[in-house]
């Protein structure tokens, strides 16, 4: 529960050289609130973190404190100014074939397994600016061909990245990361207003699809995936909100279906649900 009674918005606010202190108590709020709205743990070591990238709604509203910020985004009337404090605080680092033994996987185990005309769908779980699933995307256009029915949904809770994802426009360094048989394929350079950008091809857009959800709310009917990816964000969770996810993640696969997690995570002593293929890679029984 937030209690915020005991702060006042006045006291101890040190402001020098124009930058304001966010006090203990203030952090814990912000970081309370990230709790309970999303699951995102936000340890005393991200207070600095915290203050950054807040730093400037306080100067766009001029408020004198962080405790000012916090009541302005958690008035009721302002549900707005709450997802702008959401997409502040994730983080939302990602890039084409990020941990790339997953893609040889997909491509090298998965794909000649297939059932013929066997159709595919593909949830990338905490998708940020879209990457992943292009990488999927192109990987499935690339083995599969269009003929085939294979769909991607990536989904977020931050407004901000879904927004990128949707307009899929990279900076052109990120082709670095994607080999040069699919960029000649699937990515198309930007020219005028968008020179120094890559897209993608409207052949693979027609595939992806991007919606926001908070995998700590409901999911509303989202159905089941042949594949999931929730990669790199339950580093961001406790182990209670891991658990609750992880069995809602088992009833989102498919019997039969692959779950990939990041390299540094691990479902030990988390769930003991999925079945381990290789590491990072799980799969629900048939
Ligand atoms: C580090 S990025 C990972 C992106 C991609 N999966 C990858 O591995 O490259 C983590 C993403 O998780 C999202 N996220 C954090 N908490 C979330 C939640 N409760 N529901 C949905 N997405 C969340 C963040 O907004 C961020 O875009």
């Amino acid at each position: 529960m937030i209690n915020s009674e005991n702060i006042s918005s006045a006291a101890g606010i040190s402001e020098t050289n124009n930058t304001v202190d966010i006090r203990d108590r203030e952090f814990r709020l912000f970081s309370e609130l990230m709790y309970e709205r999303i699951g995102v743990y936000l340890s005393p070591a991200k207070k600095d973190l915290v203050r950054g990238r807040l730093l400037k709604r306080l100067r766009h509203y001029h408020l004198a404190s962080f405790k000012d910020y916090f009541d302005l985004a958690t008035c009721k009337d302002n549900p707005q100014e709450m997802q702008i404090l959401v997409d502040l605080l994730t983080t939302n680092e990602t890039y084409f074939f990020r941990e790339e033994k997953h893609f040889d996987f997909v491509r090298d185990t998965l794909i000649p397994a297939l059932d013929a005309g066997k159709s595919l769908r593909i949830w990338s779980a905490a998708s940020s600016t879209g990457e992943e699933a292009y990488t999927l995307a192109m990987l499935l256009a690339d083995q599969l061909g269009f003929a085939r029915q294979w769909t991607i949904l990536g989904t977020d809770v931050n407004s901000q990245v879904l927004e990128c994802a949707r307009r899929a426009h990279y900076p052109m360094e990120s082709a670095q990361k994607i080999p040069k048989s699919y960029l000649q394929r699937y990515c198309l350079k930007g020219v005028g207003d968008y020179a120094g950008k890559l897209t993608m091809d409207d052949s693979l857009r027609k595939r992806v699809q991007f919606k926001p959800l908070n995998l700590n709310g409901p999911w509303g009917g989202l159905g089941q995936f042949d594949l999931i990816f929730l990669r790199n964000v339950m580093i961001y969770f406790d182990v209670p909100t891991k658990r609750r996810l992880l069995e809602r993640m088992y009833q989102a696969l498919k019997p039969g279906g692959y779950f990939f997690i990041g390299h540094s995570e691990s479902l030990h002593a988390v769930n003991d649900q999925f079945k381990l293929v290789q590491p990072s890679v799980y799969r629900r029984e048939c």
